[in-house]
């Protein structure tokens, strides 16, 4: 497995809708193991293929907590086939926008229909955190970050401090 570099606002590539995978071979479970492998080690809880590059519908995901048995969800071309009608509200963060956090109002639960890591199709009810980052991961293989659901004003802000940091980053030590 491989570590992969992670593609950080407003990088254009992670606006860019991702297209299906035609099936679940060796090279896509390698991506996927990849995958899983750069978000325990950011750490993060939810990785799409598009944050590393990758302009495919394929997501990881892992929302056990420390000390607790790994649980790794591997998607391809999930597509929900139910929303509910209630909503919740958590505060999320993303790998391709560190350290800025919001709260974002999502449908409770849904459920989401995908290829798993053999290239079988299942079938996942979700709810709670888990609802929240499969609807998360699932927006960015359509270009959608979570500041997309705030403010003008707010993702605005956070990308310009973003712009700032990264330049800052690059610039050379003075
Ligand atoms: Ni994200």
């Amino acid at each position: 497995m491989a570590q992969l570099p992670i593609l950080v606002a407003p990088d254009p590539r992670l606006k860019l809708k991702a297209k299906p995978v035609d099936g679940v071979d060796d090279a896509l479970r390698r991506l996927m193991d990849d995958m899983l492998e750069t978000m325990y080690v950011a750490p993060g809880i939810g990785l799409a293929a598009p944050q590393v590059g990758v302009s495919r519908r394929v997501l990881v995901i892992d929302i056990a907590k420390e000390g607790e048995p790994k649980a790794p969800l591997c998607m391809a071309n999930p597509e929900l086939v139910s929303v509910s009608d209630d909503d919740a509200v958590y505060e999320e963060g993303c790998l391709s926008v560190p350290e800025h956090y919001a709260e974002v109002v999502r449908p409770a639960r849904v459920t989401v229909r995908f290829l798993d890591r053999d290239g079988i199709t299942r079938e996942l009810d979700a709810d709670g955190l888990l609802a929240t980052v499969v609807q998360h991961e699932m927006d960015h293989l359509d270009g959608i970050l979570f500041i997309d659901h705030l403010s003008n004003l707010k993702r605005n802000m956070i990308l310009r401090k973003l712009s700032k940091s990264r330049k800052a980053a690059t610039d050379p030590a003075l």
